[in-house]
């Protein structure tokens, strides 16, 4: 008889081996390859957090302008997929378009789809962080009504994202250098975590040997969710709900009740018993981006802020350890640029894109991968014969 332990959730059991991402979720420590998230935060940018993701060290001068040129290369994607878009409701969720669009990279880039190929692999995953900024552009301006702006290879990655999202072709667009670096800080926090569940569906999907874009099209599918990704969108969205200061009392009141499925998004980990890092940068750059654009008195980012202290006085929340998480503070930082709360998420998933592609190459290169597949315990009937139907 097979034995096996059953872990609904997965809550201790560990599904591979990785070199990539580490937390310590009592201490709120989040490392990628070695280097502290704070650190990357405040010194890096995304694209050489991407190069340390994929490749395990800091770029030299020469490896770095080697990778951008690269990725730059790509952010354009293949003419005939803006008649795939227009094949879409406007008014659909852009998480919808994406899991669509990402899934039909397979069909436009069928030269990377060759897994056994390592250069082939190399390119997918060029193709995947170079495009899905563009991918979730274009999602944006056709939920408004107006038309695609393609990439401009002369700016960052996220001054480039910034540009397709809010240019308008009949006017000039300054991209705002504030915006830009708060959106690139945005892009390195949500950059990997280990194997949380959209990166697990990555990793499963790929096992099977199913080609990168149909597995991170998998990923963005699973983020969507709001105990996932789907936080951000929610989050922001429960802060508007409860609108002022003396509301908090009783969102606090209905978290806590056991009847009510309401929880405060934004709030609690699977990892972290302790501040989520992430968190903590987030709510730094919020103040510091809403000041520098001359917006005092945010009521949204003054319920964050009293919602958290309260919070974190409160019984309930030390006893179950739960802090703010990375959504908590981010969507305010959206908001303020001009981002309507169904773009969050995308966001996020562009964001994750390359911690997604970095775990499944380190996962296809493993000599020893073996299909995902996970066993039940099994609670239906026990073995009984068919009846026709004239006798039932
Ligand atoms: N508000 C109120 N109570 C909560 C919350 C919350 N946000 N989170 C957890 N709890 C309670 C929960 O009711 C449970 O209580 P009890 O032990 O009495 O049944 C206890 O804390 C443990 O919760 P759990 O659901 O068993 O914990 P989990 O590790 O399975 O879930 C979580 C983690 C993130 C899904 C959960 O904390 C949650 O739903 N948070 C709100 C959604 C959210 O912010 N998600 C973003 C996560 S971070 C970024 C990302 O992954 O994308």
């Amino acid at each position: 008889l097979d034995v096996f332990t059953y872990d609904p959730g997965f809550t201790s059991t560990a599904s591979c081996e990785s070199a990539i991402t580490f937390i310590d979720g009592d201490k709120g420590e989040l490392l990628h390859r070695g280097y502290p998230i704070e650190q990357l935060a405040e010194q890096s940018c995304f694209l050489e957090v991407c190069y340390l993701l994929l490749y395990g060290d800091l770029p030299s001068k020469a490896q770095m302008d080697d990778f951008r040129n690269t990725v730059t290369r790509h952010t354009m994607v293949h003419e005939q997929m803006h008649n795939f878009f227009r094949g879409f409701r406007r008014d659909a969720h852009p998480m919808a378009t994406m899991v669509g669009v990402v899934g039909a990279m397979s069909a436009f880039y069928h030269d990377s789809t060759d897994i056994t190929d390592p250069h082939q692999r190399e390119v997918a995953s060029f193709r995947l962080i170079a495009k899905l900024p563009t991918i979730a552009a274009m999602a944006y301006k056709y939920s408004i009504g107006q038309p695609f702006v393609y990439p401009r290879n002369d700016l960052d990655y996220a001054s480039n994202f910034l540009h397709m999202c809010f240019s308008v072709p009949a006017e000039t667009y300054e991209v705002n250098p504030v915006l830009a670096k708060a959106m690139d800080r945005i892009m390195m926090l949500h950059a990997d975590h280990e194997q949380n569940a959209s990166t697990s569906t990555v990793r499963l999907a790929g096992s099977s040997g199913a080609n990168p874009f149909a597995c991170i099209a998998a990923g963005i599918a699973c983020l969507w969710g709001p105990a996932h990704g789907g936080a951000n969108q929610a989050c922001l969205e429960m802060l508007r709900e409860i609108g002022s200061v003396d509301r908090i009392p009783e969102y606090i009141e209905k978290a806590k009740d056991k009847n009510d499925p309401f929880r405060l998004m934004g709030f609690g980990h699977r990892v972290y018993k302790n501040f989520d890092p992430r968190a903590k940068v987030m709510k730094e750059s919020a103040d510091e981006v809403l000041e520098l654009m001359g917006i005092h008195d945010n009521p949204t980012l003054q319920v964050a802020k009293e919602l958290e202290r309260i919070a974190l006085e409160d019984d309930y929340f030390i006893s179950k350890k739960l802090y703010p998480n990375v959504d908590f503070y981010s969507g305010i930082i959206l908001d303020a640029m001009g981002f309507p709360t169904a773009m969050f998420t995308p966001i996020f998933a562009l964001s994750r894109t390359v911690g997604w592609i970095s775990q499944w190459k380190e996962m296809i290169s493993d000599p020893a991968l073996k299909i995902g597949r996970p066993r039940q315990l099994y609670t239906g009937p026990a073995r009984r014969d068919y009846t026709d139907l004239s006798s039932r």
